[in-house]
């Protein structure tokens, strides 16, 4: 039987168009939201959403819709993702489900497809939280969980703030955000785990992702030399936070649960090789698929650093920066991304998102899901990301039957 299909070198050559756009002088992939870099490949993608003659709209977060049929009464069928990264990023993360997205409207308009609602492709600003926190927070904003005047006044790690970066890049749009409410929205993505390539499977039906608690934390001791003060004597930042990331690492490690925990931020003050550490400001990512142990988690992360304070004679504050509950994606989409897996001989599972997204978000509004493709070594936010051509189109092509199936209205039972 011949089946639609998506034109696998159009995608395929726009993944790696948009991959080289916002290359820093060392060659690394850096489009941190906002910045001249980003600037870029947002221009590449409205740039490609004018080609295929989508209406283009951007709200006032900077988020980015290309519009087919926008003129249709009902409300839009939405799939999209994100186009900001990380520093030194892959080319995939983000990117992959928002040219996908095109690609999908593309082929279903070249091909006279008639939808029996608008079909729109969105870019949401500043999913990965790199540059300012939280994360997804073009999504977060859009869904309503978060006052957009509040957002555009973050101020980022650089010292910049948000509303002045999308007005300076030119994206600082007019539409309120939510103005479309989206019918269902579906993201497509690589997986960033190493769970369907172990498994030889080709297709991630996502039924839920986990919650996720960023917090910066400060201490703060005393500078004094390091090779006069003995140790009984010293109040070193430096140590106290040694002693926070083994916390961590110690205690996921013994759970036997599926808790993570991360710091991938840390400085020192004044940072010289012959001072004890007067302050150190770091960062802890915590994740976990089940609210209460999540809680559980960060209560277990207070006391230690309350017992911390005192042993160490160090003041501790902490500043939360992002918190999402874990969330359960639409029953019936992620059917509907089964049968289509089954229909196409692919092998699909269900499986829990252990990065942020998104439909994270747009789930508060609308029924969403996600489909997920394997992702070799598991490896994201590294330049070494990657995912086969033949897993891209596969997945790009279970997207067009999902978006086929909602936009005429199928909602398996
Ligand atoms: C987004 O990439 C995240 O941090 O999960
Ligand atoms: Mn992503
Ligand atoms: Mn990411």
């Amino acid at each position: 039987m011949s089946r639609r299909s998506i034109d696998p070198a159009r995608l395929l050559g726009r993944i790696s168009t948009l991959g080289e756009i916002g290359r820093d002088a060392e060659g690394r992939l850096v489009r941190l939201a906002a910045s001249d870099s980003e600037k870029l490949g947002r221009d590449q993608f409205v740039a490609w959403l004018e080609e295929v003659g989508l209406e283009v709209a951007v709200d006032r977060i900077g988020n980015i819709f290309g519009i087919w049929n926008g003129a249709g009464e009902e409300k839009p069928l939405m799939i999209g993702s994100h186009i900001d990264t990380v520093i030194n990023a892959g080319i995939y993360d983000g990117c992959y489900g928002v040219l996908a997205g095109l690609e999908v409207i593309q082929t279903l308009k070249d091909e006279g497809f008639e939808p029996s609602r608008p079909i729109v492709v969105a870019a949401f600003t500043n999913e990965e939280g790199v540059r300012y926190a939280p994360d997804m927070m073009g999504s977060l904003v859009y869904s309503g969980g978060l006052d957009v005047a509040a957002a555009l006044k973050t101020v980022g790690t650089d010292g910049t703030v948000l509303g002045d970066e999308l007005a300076r890049i030119g994206y600082a749009g007019t539409d309120a955000p939510g103005f479309l409410r989206p019918h269902a929205y579906v993201e497509l993505h690589i997986e960033q785990g190493p769970v369907l390539e172990r498994e030889g499977v080709s297709v991630g039906a996502v039924e839920n992702l986990q919650g996720i608690s960023w917090q910066r934390v400060t201490i703060d001791g005393d500078a004094n030399h390091a090779g006069t003060t003995p140790i009984s004597m010293r109040r070193d930042a430096g140590y106290a936070a040694a002693r926070v990331i083994a916390f961590l690492r110690d205690r996921a490690k013994a759970s036997n649960t599926p808790t993570v925990a991360t710091v991938g931020c840390i400085a020192f003050e004044p940072n010289a090789i012959n001072v004890i550490p007067s302050r150190a400001t770091f960062t802890i990512d915590l994740r976990d698929p089940d609210e209460d142990r999540l809680k559980e988690e960060e209560a277990a992360l207070a006391a230690f650093l309350e017992l911390l304070s005192a042993e160490e004679r160090v003041g501790i504050s902490v500043e939360r920066l992002a918190r999402f509950e874990p969330v359960k994606f639409d029953p019936a989409i992620v059917r509907l991304i089964e049968a289509a897996a089954g229909d196409r001989g692919l092998a699909c599972r269900r499986m829990t998102s252990g990065a942020g997204h998104d439909a994270q978000m747009v789930a508060r509004i609308a029924p969403s899901a996600m489909i997920f493709v394997p992702s070799r070594g598991g490896i994201s936010h590294n330049p070494k990301e990657f995912t086969t051509d033949v897993d891209l189109v596969a997945g790009a092509n279970i997207l067009l039957d999902v978006v086929c199936g909602l936009a005429t209205g199928e909602r398996p039972e």
